[in-house]
């Protein structure tokens, strides 16, 4: 597997650790990985162009790094169409608050510019990495989508499939992983992925998998048969590599290579040395929890940059940057004015770890309890219909 460079830090498809409590040192790793960091102008330039407020996780820099975005802004502006692609690996039946991120923002992209979106669930790729039978793999994959659907995508504008059953029934989609499969080398895959020789050929070939959808001639019945539809990818950083490999053989194969937007983890609750992750329920708050969960856990875990005690919290005041639950309501806490507040008390001391929790407690349980009820009313023929092979509302 990949080594960690001088700095200590590890950001890959299966790991992500930190140097620091402050978290991954994110504008070292935009020069790691030479993606472009997002400057205001490009977020001034998405709203002007579509008329509506920037979104916070931009506003943020929680979205903080691209490639190409310029690029599809220039497309749209000449009312040239293009698409949005995003997946999720089923691993495990409860998604949790980190997962929820990358679909939020891609929800707010599909709504500001009106455009296709394909979501891929890579259930071959959960089986082929964990211990998990197909049947299962591709089970959860049926479940998450119950999740994605809650999120509140338009049907008439998203598909969303399960790399079993797609590669199974559209000869198209499995046409173009073969080109792609055809343009990287085994000496490729293993140097952007650090696969060795022990791994199973199902790993080295995944990769193809992955990129394909990032070209529209995988969904024939989306753009009708259009190959140079444009395609922008809203994902975490650490699914990078996968779209350098596809930018790198798009222009072989005569195809345009997809734009980026890179979101940054939402750290464990422990602290930012790592992210939020589904296998250590400690780390997690699942959005299956109940809100005496999630109070609880956020209590018991989530890593404080207050004080010892309150005297020396009142002295010194909070450390913001350290501190999870502050972190937290930059991704949850829609509203500049009252986060602006709560940054200035906690910092100053005027506001204790235990009221900043409160408000978390509160922010989280009620996105959680909305989603629950969203949930609720996703039937299987809603999960049917989204993950169906079809026209979407678009003509090309
Ligand atoms: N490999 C991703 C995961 O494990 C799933 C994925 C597939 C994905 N295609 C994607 C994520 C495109 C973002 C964008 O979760």
């Amino acid at each position: 597997m990949a080594t960690t460079d001088q700095d200590d830090q590890l950001v890959t498809p299966w790991e992500v650790t930190a140097a620091s409590q402050k978290g991954v040192d994110y504008d070292k790793l935009i020069k790691k990985f030479g993606s472009t960091k997002i400057e205001d102008s490009l977020i001034e330039r998405i709203a002007r162009l579509t008329g509506k407020p920037a979104n916070h996780l931009m506003r943020r820099g929680i979205i903080f790094s691209h490639r190409d975005v310029g690029l599809i802004l220039d497309a749209y502006e000449k009312g040239k169409p293009f698409f949005l692609y995003t997946g999720r690996g089923p691993s495990s039946e409860a998604m949790h608050l980190g997962h929820l991120i990358p679909f939020v923002f891609t929800k707010y992209l599909q709504d500001v510019f009106d455009v296709p979106l394909v979501i891929q669930m890579t259930d071959d790729e959960k089986f082929l990495w964990k211990d998990m039978s197909v049947e299962e793999a591709r089970r959860l994959a049926s479940e998450n989508a119950k999740d994605i659907i809650a999120f509140g995508f338009d049907k008439e504008k998203t598909f969303i499939f399960s790399d079993m059953d797609y590669i199974g029934s559209s000869p198209d989609f499995y046409k173009t992983i073969l080109r792609v499969e055809k343009c990287v080398t085994v000496n490729q895959v293993k140097g952007i992925f650090g696969f060795n020789d022990s791994d199973c050929i199902g790993k080295i070939s995944f990769p193809a998998i992955q990129a394909a959808p990032s070209f529209s001639c995988s969904f024939p019945q989306i753009f009708g048969g259009k190959k140079d539809i444009a395609c922008l990818i809203p994902c975490a950083i650490d699914q990078d590599p996968y779209f350098r490999m596809t930018r790198d053989v798009a222009p072989r194969l005569g195809y345009p290579k997809p734009a980026l937007l890179h979101s940054t983890f939402l750290p464990a609750l422990q602290g930012a040395m790592t992210k939020m992750s589904a296998s250590e329920a400690s780390t997690s708050i699942y959005l299956t929890d109940s809100a005496e969960d999630i109070r609880d856990k956020i209590n018991k875990y989530a890593y404080s940059g207050g004080q010892s005690t309150v005297e020396e919290h009142r002295r010194v005041g909070g450390n913001v940057d350290v501190d999870v639950s502050y972190q937290y309501l930059t991704f949850f806490l829609e509203d500049d004015e009252k986060l602006a507040k709560i940054e200035k008390d906690y910092s100053s001391g005027a506001m204790l770890t235990g009221d900043l929790k409160k408000e978390l407690i509160s922010v989280v349980q009620q996105v959680v309890a909305e989603h629950q009820q969203r949930r609720q009313q996703v039937t299987e023929q809603m999960v049917q219909e989204f993950m169906t092979p079809r026209k979407l509302k678009y003509s090309y």
